[in-house]
């Protein structure tokens, strides 16, 4: 049984097989061919932060396959009083086929996963994203685009660290522009080195949107990081991905965003409501990718 928290422990073709079956997956809806790959599963989905994407893509993706999605939001279960993890894991796992849990801390997520008898999916921790990226390579894909060279400009948080960690899996090129203290994490950084990476941290936007064709950036506060809005506006002077910087990346770039997005901040309305921007196709995706991961980890579970 795999349990899906971090790219860290995916291989190449492992990440493949996934995007393989979502596609699948995908194609078989777009022409209204309804098969319950997961028929009569349960996925428990805790949620210890907001969501509109996630939630709503995961409920509406284990539905279409047959399942049903169960909301849970730690306001309203133990967990949120402090029941240990360890307990909520052993306890929800022996009614549900599969968890979804939305966190803060990524050692809550690997809390669970230890006591879970059945799959666990990061659905976003402070440290990784890593559904969010099976959806936006797809959209890559989407667009014709083979060998991607992303540039991350921005905040070096979760998605940054999922993109590194992605990139360096897939053998792909990314250049990421963080201002000064806000780097992405120098043990996901330092694993990507380690298996290979090809890439480029720098503090200078213009850098790393040179020669890329995706484009993408993400809040620069994150939740949780609610107070610290003052300083970080400061602190990301100049970061903003507007027309005039991203007329540096290659003339058919396409941007992304992992949504929800501050206009005005980390991107300008003309980009991301702009001809390439393809925010909505990769929203859509997520929907799509889980699917496909869900069928995956259920294979895997019974091979
Ligand atoms: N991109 C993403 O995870 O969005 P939500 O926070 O709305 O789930
Ligand atoms: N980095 C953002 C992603 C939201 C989907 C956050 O953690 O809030």
């Amino acid at each position: 049984m795999k349990h899906f928290l971090s790219f860290e422990d995916y291989s190449k073709k492992d990440i493949l097989e996934i995007i393989q079956i979502a596609r699948k997956v995908k194609a078989e809806m777009k022409s209204g061919i309804k098969i319950p790959h997961l028929q009569g599963q349960v996925l428990g989905m805790i949620f210890e932060k907001s969501s509109t994407r996630t939630r709503v893509s995961f409920e509406s993706g284990i539905y279409q396959l047959g399942g049903h999605g169960m909301f849970l939001s730690s306001r309203d279960i133990q967990l949120g009083r402090g029941e240990p993890i360890k307990d909520t894991a052993r306890v929800i796992s022996s009614m549900v086929d599969m968890i979804m849990l939305r966190t803060f801390g990524h050692e809550k997520i690997e809390q669970l996963a230890e006591n879970s008898t059945v799959p666990v999916i990061n659905g976003l921790t402070d440290l990784c994203h890593p559904v969010q990226v099976l959806a936006d390579y797809i959209t890559i894909l989407e667009e014709g685009i083979e060998n991607p060279v992303i540039s991350y400009i921005g905040d070096g948080n979760n998605m940054t660290n999922s993109l590194i960690i992605f990139s360096a899996k897939m053998g792909f090129r990314i250049q990421v522009a963080t201002p000064k203290g806000y780097e992405a994490d120098s043990k996901i950084i330092q694993k990507a080195l380690d298996i290979g990476a090809d890439i480029l941290l720098t503090n200078s936007p213009e850098e790393a949107i040179k020669g890329s064709n995706v484009v993408i950036t993400d809040t620069w506060i994150s939740m949780g990081m609610e107070d610290e809005k003052e300083q970080r506006l400061k602190d990301f002077d100049g970061f903003i991905i507007d027309k005039n910087l991203f007329s540096k990346s290659d003339d058919n770039s396409i941007f992304l965003h992992c949504l929800p997005a501050y206009r005005g901040y980390e991107v300008s309305e003309d980009v991301i409501d702009g001809d390439r921007s393809r925010i909505y196709k990769e929203a859509e995706n997520r929907l799509h990718a889980q699917k496909g991961l869900m069928v995956w980890l259920d294979q895997k579970r019974k091979q």
